[in-house]
């Protein structure tokens, strides 16, 4: 069964007609051509295709496309050339072979948005200092490569 939907993405409107089992993920994809999002695993446990739902991160392959009529997305390709996040994780060499890089990136973004704005998280708590507060905000985004330290490193310069 096919229904009509309107996403707005990065600030662009776009109307179009998607079967009801189409995710998010696929939307923006396969009929928007908005490709930043990456599909790893389509079951929402690598964080690469972390997109922004109101200033939210989200797993985009776990929404099924017709349940966010309306919705206001943000994508790494709608960040700005270069975003501030984007600058400091080239700087700081915080990625390697670049899949998980754009889910990365976005999820950064949130981060500094809710550490700038004192936002606690379930460690503040518990007293972590920012490395901790860093390490538990980006533990949905998972990088094969390894460069967690280096991803540390920029989303700390972005954020201090
Ligand atoms: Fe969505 Fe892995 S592709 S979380």
């Amino acid at each position: 069964m096919d229904a009509d939907i309107t996403l707005f993405v990065d600030g662009t409107e776009h109307r179009l007609t998607v079967d009801t089992r189409t995710t998010v993920l696929d939307a923006l994809r396969e009929r928007l051509g908005i490709t930043s999002a990456k599909k790893g695993c389509d079951h929402g446990q690598c964080g690469a295709c972390t997109v922004l739902l109101e200033d939210r991160r989200v797993n985009s392959c776990l929404m099924p496309a017709v349940a966010y009529d309306g919705a206001c997305l943000r994508t790494a390709d709608g960040l700005g050339e270069p975003h501030p996040v984007q600058r400091e994780f080239i700087r700081h060499d915080a990625f390697q072979c670049g899949y998980c890089t754009p889910g990365q990136v976005v999820s950064a973004v949130a981060a500094v948005e809710e550490l700038k704005a004192g936002e606690p998280s379930a460690v503040t708590a518990e007293g972590a200092d920012l490395d901790g507060e860093i390490r538990e905000r980006m533990s949905g985004n998972i990088c094969r490569c390894g460069a967690y330290a280096n991803i540390v490193r920029a989303v700390t310069e972005a954020v201090t």
